[in-house]
């Protein structure tokens, strides 16, 4: 698998990397024991920048992660990040922590979850309003100093904030949420031509749409009753039948190109830019040995300006998070 830079860090990551977060939470069923042979199969496959956080299965998956590369540690880039602060009594509640004695014990509860010694890029997970986006960065600056983070990443954040933080450390990755239904990083004055403005590497989450663009939700009953996807307004009535007739579009483009809209889905991201890393989740061997045959998909001019066609930006119906979550991004 070609391999991409993380910004000017000096690290490189695998073109395509592997998001963890599903294995352990929001998706449905659990299954640890696929779960870590699907790690196991993304290494040797070459497919070996980890995505993982604090929060996800309030730190179960962070220990799933561990668990999975012992004996693997050379081998992997592992991003992981801080910042949201979940309540196990109240699921849906999110708070915000960006003040720099948090940063340090968040790290330290990290690295002892993932049983490494130090954390290949660590990410800021939601800008917290509360504290200037210095007194975080300048936080995370001394991990580094510490040796215990390599590189510094931010997630979700505006440009404005972006620029700020560059002039404490430099940030080697932004992650947002793009793909084929999300694409407002896109916007002239977006996180994306900010990123490429400091050469910052663009990381690209649920580039599946959150399994949206694979073609195989076929309705939100196919969800389990906890799954988050039905808090979502693209999953939820009208604007799912919509984005249905978005998908069938998508698929139909597939079939011509004898590939799968997953497949699809992942080669026009690859395609945006040598900057962009998309990081499909999954928890199924199968669906990770599909979505890596996307690095070896070339498409067309004539490919791109088809799915330009079916798929601009206002195609999409409905917003990706509900209120509360859509107010945690940083405008
Ligand atoms: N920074 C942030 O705020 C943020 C937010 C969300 C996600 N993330 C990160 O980004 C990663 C990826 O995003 P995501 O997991 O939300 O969404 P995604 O990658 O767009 O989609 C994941 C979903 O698609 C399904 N899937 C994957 N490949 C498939 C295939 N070939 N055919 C059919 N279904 C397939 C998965 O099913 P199974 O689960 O059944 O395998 C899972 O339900 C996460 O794991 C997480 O690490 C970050």
């Amino acid at each position: 698998m070609n391999r991409r830079n993380l910004g000017k860090s000096g690290l490189t990551v695998s073109e395509i990397g592997l998001g963890c977060m599903g294995m352990s939470d929001f998706y449905g069923v659990r299954d640890d024991e696929e779960s870590i042979v699907t790690i196991h199969a993304a290494i040797d496959q070459g497919c070996t920048f980890l995505d993982t956080a604090d929060m996800y299965g309030y730190g179960d998956n962070e220990i799933l992660v561990g668990q999975a590369i012992k004996g693997r540690r050379d081998k992997v880039t592992i991003a992981t990040k801080f910042g949201i602060v979940r309540d196990r009594h109240d699921p849906a509640r999110r708070g915000v922590n960006g003040r720099p004695s948090y940063v340090k014990s968040a790290c330290d509860a990290s690295l002892k979850r993932l049983g490494v010694e130090e954390i290949d890029l660590y990410y800021q997970h939601r800008v917290d309003t509360e504290t200037p986006i210095e007194d975080t960065v300048g936080a995370m600056s001394e991990l580094v100093e510490k040796g215990k983070v390599r590189a510094i990443g931010l997630s979700e954040v505006s440009p404005g904030t972006l620029e700020r933080a560059c002039s404490v450390h430099p940030i080697a990755a932004v992650q947002t949420e793009y793909s084929l239904w999300s694409r407002e990083p896109e916007d002239a004055d977006g996180i994306l031509t900010a990123c490429r403005k400091r050469e910052v590497a663009f990381v690209a989450y649920s580039p599946l749409g959150r399994g949206f663009l694979t073609g195989q939700i076929k309705s939100p009953d196919d969800f389990e009753a906890d799954d988050m996807r039905r808090n979502s307004p693209r999953f939820q009535g009208e604007n799912f039948a919509r984005n249905l007739q978005l998908v069938e579009r998508i698929g139909e483009i597939a079939r011509e190109k004898s590939c799968t809209p997953a497949q699809l889905a992942l080669a026009w991201i690859l395609a945006q830019g040598e900057d962009i890393i998309p990081i499909p989740g999954t928890k199924r061997r199968k669906y990770l040995a599909e979505n890596l045959v996307a690095a070896e998909i070339a498409l067309t001019d004539n490919d791109l300006s088809r799915l330009e066609e079916i798929s601009p930006r206002e195609a999409v119906s409905g917003d990706r998070y509900p209120e509360n979550l859509r107010a945690l991004i940083n405008r």
